[in-house]
């Protein structure tokens, strides 16, 4: 969408995580949570984002690479200063400007595709996120007239008892024809009593104006959902973690246990794949389709499966790409290696891959067979169809012919007479 920008907002201090990381870098099922927004933003068509940021500008920044704009509010002076800090990205556009949080990972694409649909389609001035939640304190409170219009959001301190009870809450996503926001902006004042620039007294002054102000509402409060501490950030783990399974067993994973079963966002896994209980997936892992893995498995970033791979109990796979048809049944551990298709991992397998200074690759090629307790000091190459003995040390640097065998401590390549 040509004439969508978004700005997000992620300059608070985050003082209840105490951490020295930036809040919007910690991560959520495997992701940072700034990701999540962008990554929303995005997928509603937004070609320009630009994040207000803090005195942790530079590490959210360099997360973050060239294609993000970052500005800078000097002071945590509220939302609307935060909006105003934002002022350069937005001169001279004329299109929508959608307004999100830094720190809302559960926000789902389709809700923000709504706002932004009515929005455009009823060319409204602002259009805002709305939820009914069971509690309502802390939030800004939707006031609405008699005839249902919204004329204004009322900040928790600020409301009086009747409002108070409202149930209906602002989520904090806005739509704005970039003028209007730009133009209301300069009219917020300070609030009084928490020496800030709200920026939801703007709904009050685009009522007055005359402005045309929509809403839309979400059925689900949790995807309004902000972390504040690191409480908050298990629950948004806890809520991601359930959303990531469901989506697997709908496009045709089954997962025997989804309640020992953690799988990372940016994890794709293919048809008729079974994933067995206390497994683990991390981000940026790549899985096949009829595949079996676990029980007890771990894989981690950088993993690419194939299709019909048996990844079995205990086991770790790292930076690590598995042919077809490949079996490691038990309690191994594969890092920074490439494995053809057909071979077997024998039990108790480890790619011994770090020399206490560099990483180093293994290489095991197509059908070969890699017996009980073999130990790959890496660099090292096993050729198409070859062995290696029970409890051999394949030293570095070895390069194992295709269909040679290799034996012992350190292991050495028994000739193979062709006859
Ligand atoms: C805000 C809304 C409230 C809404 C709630 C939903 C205002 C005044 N209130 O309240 O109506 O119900 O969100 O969660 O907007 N930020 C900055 N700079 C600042 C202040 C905040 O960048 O100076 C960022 C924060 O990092 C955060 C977002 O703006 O991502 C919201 O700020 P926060 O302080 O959490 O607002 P709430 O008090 O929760
Ligand atoms: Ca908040």
């Amino acid at each position: 969408m040509k004439d969508l920008r978004t700005i997000i907002l992620a300059a608070g201090k985050g003082t209840r995580m105490k951490s020295v990381f930036p809040k919007v870098l910690h991560k959520a099922a495997g992701r940072p949570l700034i990701d999540y927004v962008v990554g929303v933003a995005r997928s509603v068509g937004s070609l320009k984002i630009c994040v207000v940021l803090g005195h942790e500008m530079k590490t959210v920044q360099e997360h973050l690479g060239k294609d993000i704009q970052a500005v800078r509010q000097t002071k945590p002076l509220g939302t609307a200063d935060a909006v105003k800090s934002a002022r350069p990205f937005l001169k001279e556009y004329k299109g929508d400007v959608l307004i999100l949080c830094g720190d809302t990972p559960l926000l789902r694409k389709k809700t923000i595709q709504r706002l932004v649909r009515k929005h455009k389609k009823q060319q409204a001035d602002c259009t805002f996120l709305t939820t009914v939640v069971y509690n309502p304190a802390g939030y800004g409170r939707v006031l609405r007239g008699p005839d249902g219009r919204p004329f204004a959001i009322r900040e928790h301190n600020d409301a009086a008892e009747a409002e108070r009870n409202i149930r209906e809450i602002n989520v904090g996503v806005y739509c704005f024809k970039s003028e209007v926001l730009s133009a209301a902006l300069k009219k917020i004042s300070v609030n009084t009593k928490k020496k800030e620039y709200y920026l939801t007294d703007i709904i009050e002054i685009l009522f007055e104006e005359g402005k045309a102000i929509t809403t839309v509402e979400t059925e689900d409060p949790e995807e309004g959902f902000g972390v504040n501490s690191r409480v908050d950030l298990a629950k948004a783990e806890g809520i991601l973690r359930q959303r990531i399974l469901q989506e697997h067993m709908l496009n045709g994973v089954t997962i025997e246990d989804p309640l020992t079963t953690y799988i990372h966002a940016d994890v794709k896994i293919g048809k008729d794949t079974l994933i067995r209980p206390l497994t683990v997936i991390e981000e940026n892992v790549r899985i096949g389709s009829g595949c079996v893995i676990g029980p007890f498995a771990r894989l981690r970033p950088g993993t690419k499966i194939a299709d019909d791979v048996e990844i079995g109990n205990f086991t770790e796979v790292s930076r690590t790409k598995v042919g077809a048809k490949t079996l490691m049944k038990h309690f191994s551990f594969l890092g920074d290696a490439t494995i053809g298709r057909q071979a077997n991992i024998g039990a108790g397998t480890v790619t011994a891959n770090y020399d206490g200074r560099d990483k180093n690759r293994t290489q095991i090629s197509d059908g070969a067979f890699i017996g009980s307790d073999s130990i790959l000091v890496a660099p090292v190459r096993i050729g198409k169809n070859a062995v290696t003995g029970a409890g051999c040390v394949v030293t570095k640097n070895t390069n194992v012919p295709p269909g040679q065998t290799v034996l012992g401590v350190p292991g050495k390549i028994l000739k193979v007479i062709n006859s």
